[in-house]
């Protein structure tokens, strides 16, 4: 089939090398030039300043040219195109609602080439982009005002998770399709044929507004429970003696109806996802007319608990951050990326220099080039602050104390750094449990504290500093 693929970023750029994989002929489309041409030297270090994903650049070595084609000119493309998977940007606007106008720029010049088209054959276009139930219609709307012929909408919406994109666009858990008519299910499932018939993942054809809905409903889940287990889990073995977090989560999801996916604590989850998803179904529930306390609290939730350590820091251990200098370890929202896209470090980072931290050293596997645009000293002085290094030892050298933000295995081998660099007394705050052997650290004098732990230190031998009186003959 003849596939376009409007979009080149986390979504579009798997997808369309995972359909080239599968032998169609598939035109990646961005507006984005540099990208293009990036992506077109098939290069890898190229290729991953915009997309890093496991397995991603061999797939495009080997399908570009035969397969897979790069383009920023849609209109030498579009004749005789079967599918076209639309996974383009939808950010939250102010007030919790999509903002739909990248999607409706590229649409609307969708349109008007695709009126014009030679060969008439049905033509569907693919929302692979989250976007708000009903779209389908809105855009529907949009191809009838350009009068284009023969063309319907259809929703695809994507569920992979960043960091694992390869693997589940090959093996998803389910694919779900909303369309309208037989002829543009067909369609799809020549697009997807090999998965319609699979043995385990599940091909699932419904209304374009249900598979819509699938994605809020899914991705809204996925944050309560995380947020349950922020909310509740850590709550109680923060506060409450001898409650070991590990075990608390063992012992709940031994239960085959609790998930063990997303049963951890953390300093709150990231990615360009969760956060706006769940900020635009609360405002679609709410246009309808609904009450959304729910959702409200789980958004809630996730939102304090990427700071809320700090603040702990200072309450439990009696740190101090003026003119101090502060290890972040950890950029990325999440381990095996480098997006930084809402995650839990920006608002650490915000935190830290509104205490007044002297510098910040900070060290991520893949993200420091990104973290860099993220803190342009010439939006923001105050990111002069920060500096990077290659690794976490580095990060760690003359720091007075250390803040782990993302989940990168790496860092389960600190506490041998940590002692062969800096000495007691130093804080160690952990927003993600990464250090299972910390009592050896406490025992020699470090502070730890932890998402989901009280603050383990070993007390301070106390030294009285009255003089002992001697009195003659007493
Ligand atoms: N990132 C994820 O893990 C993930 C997972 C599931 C669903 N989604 C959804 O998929 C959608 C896309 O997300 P993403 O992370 O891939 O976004 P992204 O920002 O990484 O990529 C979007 C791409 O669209 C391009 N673009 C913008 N306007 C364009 C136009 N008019 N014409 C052509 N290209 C244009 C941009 O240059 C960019 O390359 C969003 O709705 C998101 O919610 C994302």
């Amino acid at each position: 089939m003849k596939i376009i693929v409007v979009g080149t970023g986390f979504v579009g750029l798997p997808h369309a090398a995972i359909c080239a994989e599968y032998g169609h002929q598939v035109y990646a489309y961005d507006i984005d030039e540099a990208r293009i041409q990036a992506f077109a030297t098939t290069e890898r270090d190229a290729i991953e300043q915009y997309v890093n994903e496991p397995g991603l650049v061999d797939i495009i070595k080997e399908t570009h040219g035969k397969y897979l084609h790069f383009t920023t000119d849609l209109e030498a493309v579009i004749e005789g195109v079967d599918a076209i998977f639309m996974c383009l940007p939808t950010p939250p606007n102010l007030d919790g609602s999509t903002n739909m106008s990248y999607y409706l720029d590229a649409l609307n010049y969708l349109a008007s080439l695709l009126a014009v088209r030679e060969n008439t054959k049905r033509v569907v276009i693919i929302n692979k982009s989250t976007v708000p139930v009903g779209t389908c219609r809105t855009l529907e709307g949009v191809l009838h005002d350009h009068n284009v012929p023969n063309a319907g909408i259809a929703s695809n919406p994507e569920f992979l998770p960043e960091g694992n994109a390869v693997e589940k666009s090959r093996h998803p858990d389910r694919v779900v399709v909303g369309a309208d008519t037989d002829e543009d299910f067909r369609i799809l499932q020549r697009v997807y044929s090999q998965f319609v018939d699979h043995v385990r993942i599940r091909y699932i054809e419904t209304t374009p507004e249900t598979a819509e809905a699938i994605k809020y409903v899914a991705n809204t889940l996925l944050l309560t429970y995380i947020s349950f287990w922020n909310g509740v889990g850590a709550r109680l073995a923060e506060s409450m003696a001898n409650i070991v977090m590990e075990d608390l989560k063992k012992g709940v999801t031994a239960d085959a109806r609790i998930s063990t996916w997303g049963s951890y604590v953390s300093n709150g989850a990231g990615g360009s996802c969760f956060g706006k998803d769940i900020q635009s179904l609360i405002h679609q529930l709410k246009v309808a007319g609904q009450q959304t306390h729910l959702l409200e609290s789980v958004y809630q939730i996730n939102e304090f608990q990427k700071v809320y350590l700090i603040d702990r820091a200072i309450v439990e251990a009696g740190a101090t951050f003026n003119n101090k200098t502060v290890a972040l370890l950890g950029l990325a929202f999440k381990k095996r990326t480098n997006d930084m896209r809402d995650s839990s470090s920006l608002k650490v980072v915000e935190a830290l220099l509104g205490r007044g931290v002297a510098s910040i050293r900070a060290y991520d596997p893949l993200a420091n080039d990104e973290a860099r645009h993220y803190f342009d000293p010439q939006r923001n002085h105050l990111f002069e602050k920060i500096s990077y290094y290659d690794s976490a030892e580095e990060a760690i050298r003359g720091s007075d104390m250390l803040f782990i933000s993302t989940d990168w295995e790496e860092f389960r081998g600190l506490s041998t750094t940590i002692e062969a660099t800096v000495t007691p007394p130093y804080l160690i705050i952990d927003g993600r449990r990464m250090i299972p052997d910390f009592y050896e650290l406490v025992e020699m004098g470090y502070g730890y504290l932890a998402v989901g732990s009280p603050y383990t230190h070993k007390p301070l031998e106390v030294q009285s500093t009255e003089e002992a009186v001697h009195i003659e003959g007493v």
